[in-house]
């Protein structure tokens, strides 16, 4: 491994110069490809004698300083330039082949379109240049390439000119007027299907909006477009923000490292988050669909307009967006269960990574690959960051600050604190303690203990909160940490409902006036992203599942039951004792089976149960085989103890059309099937009467949990049905991945050289590899090591194809610590094999070096 260096946020400077203009000009020609950049440069440093420019992998054929030869110097990653000047012009050739670009990042080709990504350090693969977010010029842009094959040559802004060229060539000029980071430029040229829209702005201003997909997809991509239109008004109506320039273009691309890109005015989108109908997308997918489009469109102005100083602070736009789009799905759809979607990733997947070995705080210290730090802490512990923040300034505050924030660095590169400011000095709180949250890594635990007097009627809560250390972190100091409270009375009255603040290592809430112990509802809406320890007993989650306030307490209490539960079996199961469920826990299971009144699409959440993943992120240390049985018979005997009630409604749900009804339908069934093979008879028929693709899957889902005759034949015929349709093919090898059986990684292996999948393409990689090694635990920990060695192999086919994917889905192999000494050792030892790797990328040499320290 060359030597690699960590960067650090302590480190930066402002730049020395800085680009204030820059023409681009493409000449798009397969293997020979050349690019000229002509940049307007300025010293700003006076002091500053050398211009150092980014640039990798690049063969530079001219360098001109004010029209004439100057020296240079080439060094690894870079290009020097010594100069006297305060300004001048510096054009630069570079030739590069897309053909050859594998990794997808800077200019490639994704099934015979060019296109770019370019965040975060993708356009020093483009051409030498100040690869820096707070170097911020304005572009303009010409492409010229073969008409026929590409007929469309897209880039950011405005199109201003056009023309056809010898030898059937064309050319197409771009100009954007608001100065930008290079991570947002973007080129995309191919021939594509295109739907043309348009959107008025609240002041009257007309947008064209286009969505452009892959030929003969147009049909796929009407739900893209609708859920542009209504993120464009939802963003003016709640957050009072305008789109800014007259066209507004989304491209569906195959070949994509992640869900998509907001580059200003010409959006890239993996083909997985624009298209959908009914007969291929899942609800779900629809849910995705808008969530993104939403997420990439409200990047305009929190990422675009105000952009980064620098990627330490990739949450200043990355948790606000992130928070932003959550707010959006909440506000048009059901905010229960977006809610309750975001809790689980916290639980489940950002647990996960503050106690592994790449914990970081929202705002990293230090980074080797940037690419490494899209994580969800950054994104969505990020957002929960923001979302505390506008729980203690509540809504009119919030936009207050957020105003302020706009007034103060439109067209700025700034960073998180000044985001904090602004907050801050707009509504009057004090955010001084607040700011850790930025700065510490690690979940903290809160802890709670209650003591009531009945003769003073006093009721106590006594909370103590204490943060980990992690690997780069020993010291952790108290958090500011929003508590929602609720207190219920023995009728299920609410007593008390408040938000308190919780800023101390050790601190009580004392209640008078209580004539008798109420029942609390801590941490409600998960107002705070930490680890809540209570002792609740049976009677008081049931209490909760009843009458709490808020639907989402409601789902909490009956996870957290069921956790009870499940880790009380896997005591009884070590102690070799039978295991047992509480009829009390049955019973309020089909107590909210039976009522009619609680949303369909919340209750179908509290019958999937916690998933294993998030029970293993509940302890240190874990048997998984344990918690699995454990797991595994807790459904059942719901199941059981449920069945007439399940079938009722089961059969109930099947005449009804909403996503709610078909997500409770489909959780009822997945429990139905874990009774008995008697229900297989019921997904047959669910599968071969489906009108829809959620319903297909969810009786492939609920068939999957088994190796059964059934889900071999059903599986067969939906693979040759979907054969020449890679998203739904992607559904597929997901299944594939997620099925148990002892030999599963031997027919995942033989998988890999199926026609539907291809190494090449992240989406394929994601759908069987990573799919596999994040959601199918059991194959994946075998004692025997294939499932480690099984992802092994194909991180080491990635590291060189694309290590951006390799270092993605590496994740579940790092976090080894809970298991026992055998699995440990097994995964070390892989982890070794991979870090021994000649050309091992910076990707995962920093995730597998931490991993092993
Ligand atoms: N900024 C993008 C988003 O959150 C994320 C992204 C897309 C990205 N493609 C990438 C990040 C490639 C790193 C590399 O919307
Ligand atoms: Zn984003």
């Amino acid at each position: 491994m060359a030597q690699v260096k960590a960067k650090y946020l302590k480190d930066y400077r402002a730049p020395d110069f800085t680009i204030t203009h820059v023409d681009l000009s493409f000449v798009l020609d397969g293997a020979d490809t050349r690019v000229t950049a002509v940049s307007q440069v300025k010293r700003i440093n006076q002091d500053a004698k050398t211009l150092v420019l980014d640039g990798e992998g690049l063969s530079v054929s001219q360098l001109l300083v004010n029209g004439k030869s100057h020296d240079y110097r080439v060094t690894e990653g870079q290009l020097s330039i010594d100069t006297d000047l305060v300004e001048f012009e510096l054009s630069i050739v570079t030739e590069l082949d897309p053909q050859a670009n594998l990794a997808l990042e800077g200019l490639y080709m994704s099934d015979g379109a060019y296109c770019t990504q370019c965040e975060a350090e993708g356009f020093r693969r483009i051409t030498f240049f100040l690869d820096r977010p707070d170097v911020l010029a304005v572009y303009k842009v010409r492409i010229e390439a073969d008409k026929a094959a590409f007929p469309y040559l897209l880039s950011n802004g405005n199109r201003v000119d056009s023309g056809d060229l010898d030898g059937g060539r064309h050319f197409v000029c771009w100009e954007d007027p608001f100065p930008k980071p290079a991570y947002l430029f973007a080129l995309v040229a191919g021939d594509f299907d295109l739907l043309d829209d348009s959107f008025t702005t609240k002041s009257g201003r007309d947008v064209a909006l286009q969505v452009f997909v892959d030929k003969g997809n147009l049909h796929k991509a009407h739900h893209a477009m609708a859920s542009l239109k209504k993120s464009m008004a939802w963003d003016e109506n709640r957050f009072d923000l305008e789109y800014d320039l007259d066209i507004y273009m989304i491209v569906a691309v195959d070949f994509f490292n992640m869900g998509a890109m907001e580059n200003k005015g010409l959006n890239v989108f993996n083909t997985k988050y624009v298209l959908a109908d009914k007969d291929s997308a899942t609800d779900e997918d629809y849910h995705g669909i808008e969530s993104v489009v939403g997420h990439e469109y409200f990047h305009n102005w929190t990422g675009n307009r105000v952009t980064c100083r620098d990627w330490f602070q990739l949450s200043l736009k990355e948790g606000l967006t992130v928070f932003r789009d959550q707010e959006f799905s909440s506000d048009v759809g059901s905010r229960a269960v977006n809610r309750i979607h975001a809790i689980k990733v916290i639980k489940n997947q950002q647990f996960a990574e503050d106690s592994g070995p790449m914990a970081h705080a929202i705002r990293p210290e230090s980074v080797i690959e940037m690419n490494n730090f899209y994580t969800v802490t950054v994104y969505n512990k990020g957002a929960e960051v923001i979302r505390m923040m506008h729980t203690l300034l509540g809504e009119q505050g919030f936009q207050a600050g957020m105003k302020c924030y706009f007034e103060r660095h439109d067209g700025q590169a700034v960073t998180c604190d000044d985001f904090v400011a602004a907050m801050e000095d707009a509504s009057g709180v004090d955010l001084t303690q607040f700011r850790r949250w930025y700065s510490q890594s690690g979940t903290p635990e809160l802890t709670v203990n209650e003591t009531y007097d009945a003769e003073s009627q006093e009721y106590r809560l006594s909370l103590r909160q204490h943060t980990p250390p992690t690997p780069e972190q020993s010291e952790k100091l108290p958090l500011h940490i929003p508590l929602d409270l609720e207190l219920l009375g023995s009728d299920g009255r609410s007593l008390v409902s408040q938000v308190f603040s919780i800023t101390e290592a050790e601190q009580d809430l004392v209640f008078s006036g209580m004539t008798e112990q109420p029942v609390p509802s801590l941490l409600q809406n998960f107002s705070a992203p930490v680890r809540l320890n209570f002792d609740y007993s049976v009677d008081q989650l049931i209490h909760l599942m009843r009458y709490a306030g808020s639907e989402v307490a409601k789902w909490e209490a009956s996870a957290a039951l069921f956790s009870q539960a499940v880790w009380q079996n896997v005591a009884h199961l070590k102690a070799q004792k039978a295991m047992y469920v509480d009829p009390r826990l049955v019973d309020g299971v089909k107590g909210l089976l039976l009522d009619e009144q609680l949303d369909q699409a919340l209750l179908a959440e509290v019958l999937k149960f916690p998933s294993l993943n998030t029970l293993v992120e509940q302890v240190s240390r874990v048997d998984l085989d344990a918690l699995a049985s454990a797991r595994e018979f807790m459904l059942e005997e719901i199941a059981s103890g449920g069945e007439d009630e399940l079938l009722a409604r089961y059969r109930e749900l099947s005449t009804m059309d909403s996503a709610g009804a078909r997500a409770l339908k489909n959780a009822c069934l997945g429990l139905l099937l874990q009774t008995s093979d008697a229900h297989q008879g019921l997904v047959q028929s669910q599968y071969e009467q489906a009108g829809n693709m959620t319903d297909s899957l969810g009786a492939l889902a609920a068939l999957n949990l088994e190796q059964s005759e059934l889900r071999v034949s059903l599986l067969q015929d939906f693979q040759q049905k979907w054969a020449d349709t890679p998203l739904v093919m992607d559904k597929w090898l997901t299944l594939e991945a997620c099925c148990p059986g002892e030999d599963r990684c031997d027919a995942l292996r033989e998988l890999t050289q199926h026609s539907a999948f291809s190494f090449a393409n992240p989406n394929r990689v994601r759908s069987l590899i990573g799919a596999f090694a994040a959601a199918n635990p059991v194959v994946f920990h075998r004692i025997d090591g294939s499932g480690y060695r099984f992802l092994t192999e194909a991180i080491i086919k990635l590291n060189t194809l694309n290590p951006q994917v390799a270092a993605r889905i590496i994740t579940p192999l790092i976090q080894f610590k809970k298991f026992d000494e055998q699995r440990q050792k097994l995964m070390r030892s892989a982890l070794e094999d991979i870090l021994a790797l000649p050309d091992l990328s910076k990707d995962l040499y920093e995730k597998v070096s931490k991993a092993l320290a």
